[in-house]
């Protein structure tokens, strides 16, 4: 039987996608390896090292063809085989345009910032964005507008953005040129990214989602609906988080409309490395190829494993897995199944505690901990055999109620803090270091985001209050992290002078 691709997307293809163009012209050119006189310096003949070729398991470095003399075509200007690529994967995400990233969603969202916004224009972001976007914030010197956290103590997690929310921001502010969300999220919480694109349309900004945890949305018709398809102008996917690309392999989809196109592809070229791995490059049309042909059918497979874990692991001491039942609250328009957010302090363990046993006792290693929660992807990789593995371990730790982490919750500050400058001259301007106990009433040079939630407590040009400082030592005692600061011991913080 044929396999009918327009029939098994969810998108409307329009090209043959049973390809991988430029995979198949860097198997062309590894054929025709020739007497290298160029770059890159191992030149496929220096013996690896015995110990690289155990762990990648063969010599990779025959593989690490460059573009010289437009012979492999090139990420900054392609004409051939990897603009084909790319029209493929616009074509299979149903996009206009679609530019491969080799950087990850961090520069698909440094860049969607910076196409969408110049020095002192505004964005609206919620404000649990992902430490990129504030990137482009800083690189860009646009103005933030946050929505707040709609963040419930019982559940401590960030959830979705509220479109009324941002409704009110468009209605308070002038000036807004881009409005951009995350959805999902970490958790897999979606916001109703249509209502919010009308809006921003209507406001005369343009809509970036940040689709880092979605790659995978337009793959499966019980999926939520990918942002591409809901009038977003610019969606970021990390290709390498929920398909199959090898790490920081990602992609930046336009749409039409809003977006100058031609300008997303100068502030990538500014972004990205001039040597650009053939490697990953071959690893996201082949990733792409690999989710038109095989994809509907592997996610049928991770659905229904996932909604048949979820149900048992909701029936198991001690545990929850959040679904539908947050779907309404806080913003969120829909979820992804194959998401476990497992809920596991009334085990009495900490979900950092709960992560380390199964990853120790039991093989398992889960996506992320935070304190209330452990997180588990289920991807078109996963089979019966790994999720059983997965329901074993759980069955196993759900029984072992310990009273080890008794501290008590302390909620994050309310309200934001004030902000003395933009993120962008406080990042530049004359900066020193303070003790931690010193550091109240300073602006902050440097983000401060705890993990849990991955919330910033602080960015750039922020005021610090004592609250801030207790909130930090309260994420260290329950063995949380802090990224940002440039001491990261935190003895010392970096305030603007
Ligand atoms: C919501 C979100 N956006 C963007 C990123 C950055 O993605 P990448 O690792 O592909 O650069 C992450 C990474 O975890 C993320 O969670």
């Amino acid at each position: 039987m044929t396999l009918n691709l327009a029939e098994t997307s969810r998108v409307r293809l329009r090209l043959d996608q049973d390809q991988t163009p430029f995979l198949d012209s860097l198997l062309v050119e590894k054929e025709r390896w020739q007497t290298s006189f160029h770059m890159p310096g191992h030149k496929g003949t220096l013996p690896p090292a015995p110990k690289l070729v155990e762990y990648w398991g063969g010599d990779i470095h025959a593989a690490d063809l460059v573009e010289i003399n437009g012979i492999i075509d090139y990420l900054h200007s392609p004409k051939g085989a990897l603009l084909e690529a790319q029209k493929l994967a616009a074509d299979a995400h149903g996009a206009d345009h679609t530019f491969f990233l080799i950087n990850g969603s961090t520069v698909g969202n440094i860049a969607s910032i910076m196409a969408t916004c110049f020095d002192g224009d505004r964005v609206i972001m919620p404000r649990a964005s992902h430490r990129s976007v504030y990137g482009g914030v800083v690189l860009s010197g646009a103005i933030p507008l946050y929505v707040e956290p709609d963040y419930i103590p019982e559940i401590g997690f960030p959830l979705a953005t509220s479109a009324e929310a941002v409704a009110r921001l468009l209605a308070e502010h002038s000036g807004v040129k881009a409005v951009h969300i995350t959805s999902p999220n970490y958790y897999g919480y979606l916001s109703d990214t249509a209502t919010i694109a009308h809006m921003a349309h209507a406001a005369g900004a343009a809509l970036c989602v940040d689709e880092a945890h979605g790659s995978h949305l337009a793959f499966h018709p019980s999926l939520p609906t990918s942002a591409v398809s809901l009038g977003a102008d610019m969606v970021i996917q990390s290709t390498h988080k929920t398909q199959s690309a090898l790490t920081q392999g990602s992609m930046l989809h336009v749409n039409d409309g809003v977006v100058n196109v031609a300008r997303v592809g100068q502030i990538l070229s500014l972004l990205q490395t001039s040597s650009p791995s053939s490697i990953l490059l071959a690893s996201i049309d082949a990733a792409r190829h690999f989710s038109v042909t095989q994809g509907e059918a592997l996610l049928e497979k991770a659905l229904r494993l996932a909604e048949a874990a979820r149900a048992e692991i909701r029936a198991l001491d001690g545990l929850w897995c959040y679904g539908e039942d947050l779907v309404g609250r806080g913003g969120i328009f829909s979820y992804d199944p194959t998401k476990l957010v497992v809920r596991v302090r009334e085990t009495g363990l900490s979900g950092f505690q709960f992560y380390d046993k199964l990853r120790y006792d039991h093989g398992i290693d889960g996506e992320f901990a935070d304190r209330n929660h452990v997180i588990f992807s289920i991807t078109m990789g996963d089979t019966d055999a790994s999720v059983e593995k997965l329901l074993n371990a759980l069955r196993a730790t759900s029984g072992c109620v310990e009273a080890a982490d008794d501290q008590p919750e302390v909620s994050l500050p309310v309200g934001l803090p004030e902000m003395a400058m933009t993120p962008r001259d406080a990042y530049y301007a004359p900066s020193r270091v303070v003790a931690f106990e010193e550091a109240a009433g300073h602006i902050s040079a440097e983000n401060l985001i705890p993990y849990p939630p991955g919330i910033p407590l602080i960015v750039p040009g922020e005021r610090i209050e004592p609250v801030h400082l207790d909130y930090l030592r309260y994420i260290r005692s329950i063995g949380g992290g802090v990224v940002g600061p440039e001491d990261k011991t935190l003895a010392t913080l970096r305030v603007v002078s």
